[in-house]
């Protein structure tokens, strides 16, 4: 046979494999499951149906798909492709893009404090601030997690988006203050909750990739896992005749043009439906679905299918502070790396560069206004109007002036809770929260001791380079609380008092939970309670914020429930066949 045999047949392959990359880059750059809903069929059927693709989504299908068909629906889009997302520099952009179809939705708790949530494949981890850390075996055992199956979880996610950073001058210079005044031991880089000062993780690689969850797809089945984009889940529907209890079977969900969708579960009586929706998302869609508060879902005019008052209860957001430190000299680009873990239940943790303390204009900074961080007006004061002539005011300023960093402080738990209530009934709306920061004493007096430790690492000499000599902190806490952004005198008062500085600088590290707590509206086993074939698996079901972080547990969890689920099955089958046997046997004899 001659060469030109060859010749064509590669040059066969070539064009096969070339257009079926066509094919694949019409969905999505990165995998040929997911689809835009608005292909999707009218009625369609499934092993399980996943509700939000995010952060506990993307591990929890991926994993199920190894043995059963999934389907994830998911209201945003792709983040593949997409620099907003997956430029560590560009932090914030997402943030600060409030359009309709943006990754990110914005919402102001009642509490006044700006926040975000995530709408996009892979959820919040498409947005934050990238540091990965574990929580602590304390938690792991109140939360009555088998620690074994905790650690192999926590591995299956780190093989895929956990590295180590790249710790430059000003981040050392954080660390080593942190260890200089006392927050020891030095724990070097590990993912390990301890005491002490540490580096921790980030999903962020050495090229400032992001690395998000819906990375963890490509663990997933691709023969069994379906993932549709831009679909968003208006209601879970129950069948109610023939059952002890309502059981939920299928899902009712709408494209990007508004076309209504059905997805059930195939017959099976071990099939179920998993909310994953996010702390905002869970409870919201329980309430849609008819499961809340009798009285609320009534005013709502929502059929009520489960009496359930503690959904939407226990919402809780983690106060956090900062002090905003100008240096001079210049200061790397850089997202959380080093945290301080104080025995007294508060987090020290820093971000530094220009563009993040706001300075540049084509960037967003972790405490910029442009993101809706906004300390120098207390929470009730933070209008749009506010907002923009903070933005306004913080462009004129000189940008020499946002050289330097912010070093923050974030209170463990809290303590404090509020609660969730439905606006109206559309799923795209947000619903209304109130997180009540500080209204536990004890949130406050950690808020105190954590900024007073923030300070002491300012004044401390491993720190000093990056400090102006002649800035006391009274003058950088005036300055966070009044200025450079915003130029009003705000703050007159000059023995303004820590307590005062936390409830009047309160923003927020975006890690709020609850909703769905375990043991109120969901079982150990992540079942709620009172209904059949329905799961809430994701952040909405915590207490406490776990770790320092929690990105990296929330992964963890969708994993960890997944394997579970898979087991349990395993067991349940085998069992099964098992009964089979037996009665066979009855009856022959
Ligand atoms: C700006 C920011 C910075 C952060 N920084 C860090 C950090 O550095 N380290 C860290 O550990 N943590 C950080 N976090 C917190 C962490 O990212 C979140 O706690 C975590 O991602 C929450 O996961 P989740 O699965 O509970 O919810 P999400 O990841 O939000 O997932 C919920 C998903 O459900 C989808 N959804 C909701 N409703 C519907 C519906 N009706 N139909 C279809 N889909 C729906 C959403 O679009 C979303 O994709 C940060 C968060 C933010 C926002
Ligand atoms: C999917 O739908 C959304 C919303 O209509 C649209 O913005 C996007 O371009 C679509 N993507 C593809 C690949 O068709
Ligand atoms: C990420 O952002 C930086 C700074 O804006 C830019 O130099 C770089 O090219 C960006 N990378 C990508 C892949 O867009
Ligand atoms: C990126 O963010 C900017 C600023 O928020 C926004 O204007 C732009 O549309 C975003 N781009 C994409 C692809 O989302
Ligand atoms: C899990 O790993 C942590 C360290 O990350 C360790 O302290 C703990 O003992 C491990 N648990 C089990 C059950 O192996
Ligand atoms: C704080 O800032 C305000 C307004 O700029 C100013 O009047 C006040 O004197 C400052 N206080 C201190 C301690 O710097
Ligand atoms: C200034 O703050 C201190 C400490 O919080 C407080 O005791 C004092 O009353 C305040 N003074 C004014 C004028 O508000």
């Amino acid at each position: 046979m001659g060469v030109w045999w060859w010749k064509l047949l590669f040059a066969i392959l070539a064009g096969i494999i070339s257009s079926s990359e066509l094919c694949a880059s019409q969905n999505d750059p990165k995998y040929r499951f997911t689809q835009n809903a608005t292909s999707a069929a009218e009625i369609s059927y499934y092993d399980y149906i996943i509700i939000g693709g995010g952060t506990a989504g993307c591990p929890l299908a991926a994993t199920l798909s190894e043995k059963y068909s999934v389907l994830v629906l998911e209201r945003g889009g792709s983040p593949y492709g997409n620099p907003n997302i997956t430029n560590l520099t560009s932090f914030g952009a997402a943030l600060s893009d409030t359009s309709p179809t943006s990754p990110a939705q914005r919402f102001i708790s009642q509490d006044g404090v700006i926040n975000s949530r995530a709408r996009v494949l892979g959820g919040g981890t498409c947005l934050n601030a990238g540091f990965y850390t574990r929580t602590s075996p304390q938690y792991v055992r109140e939360a009555g997690w088998d620690g074994r199956l905790v650690n192999e979880s926590y591995l299956w996610v780190e093989k895929v988006v956990a590295f180590e950073p790249d710790v430059q001058q000003w981040q050392s210079g954080v660390r080593d203050g942190l260890l200089e005044i006392g927050v020891l031991p030095n724990n070097g880089f590990t993912y390990d909750h301890i005491y002490g000062t540490k580096v921790g993780g980030t999903i962020f690689d050495h090229h400032g990739d992001r690395h998000s969850a819906a990375d963890l797809l490509q663990y997933a089945n691709p023969t069994s896992i379906t993932v549709l984009l831009h679909a968003t889940v208006h209601r879970i529907m129950f069948r109610t005749k023939g059952v002890s209890r309502p059981r939920a079977h299928g899902v009712v969900f709408r494209d990007a043009s508004g076309r209504k969708h059905k997805a059930y579960l195939k017959h099976g009586s071990k099939n179920e439906i998993i909310v994953s929706a996010g702390a905002l998302g869970s409870p919201q869609l329980l309430m849609l679905s008819g499961i809340g508060p009798a009285d609320h879902l009534r005013a709502h005019n929502i059929r009520i299918t489960l009496d359930q008052p503690w959904v939407g209860q226990g919402m809780s957001d983690n106060p956090m502070n900062a002090i905003f430190v100008p240096s001079p000299v210049p200061v790397e680009v850089s997202l959380i790396q080093v945290v301080g873990i104080t025995n007294f239940g508060s987090y020290i943790e820093a971000a530094g560069g220009e563009n993040f303390a706001g300075g540049s204009t084509t960037d967003y900074g972790m405490l910029s206004p442009k993101i809706g961080q906004l300390s120098t007006v207390p929470p009730k004061q933070r209008t749009q109007e506010a907002l923009s002539k903070a933005i306004e005011s913080m462009e004129s300023v000189d940008k020499t002036a946002f050289r330097g960093g912010f070093i923050l402080e974030k209170v463990i738990g809290p303590i404090s809770t509020g609660h969730l209530e439905l606006k109206t009934r559309d799923p795209n709306e947000n619903p209304l929260v109130t997180f009540n920061y500080f209204q536990d004493p004890q949130d406050l007096e950690r808020c105190v001791k954590g900024l007073s430790i923030v300070e002491k690492v300012i004044e401390s000499k491993a720190f000093s380079q990056f400090k102006y000599p002649n800035m006391p902190i009274s003058v950088l806490r005036n300055l966070t609380a009044s200025a450079p952004v915003n130029l009003l005198p705000k703050h007159t008062n000059s023995s303004l008092s820590l307590e005062q500085f936390c409830k009047d600088t309160v923003m927020t590290i975006w890690h709020y939970h609850g909703g769905c707590h375990v043991g109120k509206v969901v079982d150990r086993d992540y079942k709620v309670i009172g209904v059949d074939a329905l799961r809430v698996i994701d952040g909405s079901t915590f207490n406490y914020s776990p770790g320092t972080n929690p990105q990296a547990t929330v992964m963890m969890l969708g994993r960890y429930m997944g394997v579970k689920i898979l087991n349990e099955r395993l067991v349940a089958s085998a069992a099964e066949s098992l009964d089979d046997r037996t009665s066979i046997q009855e009856n022959k004899y």
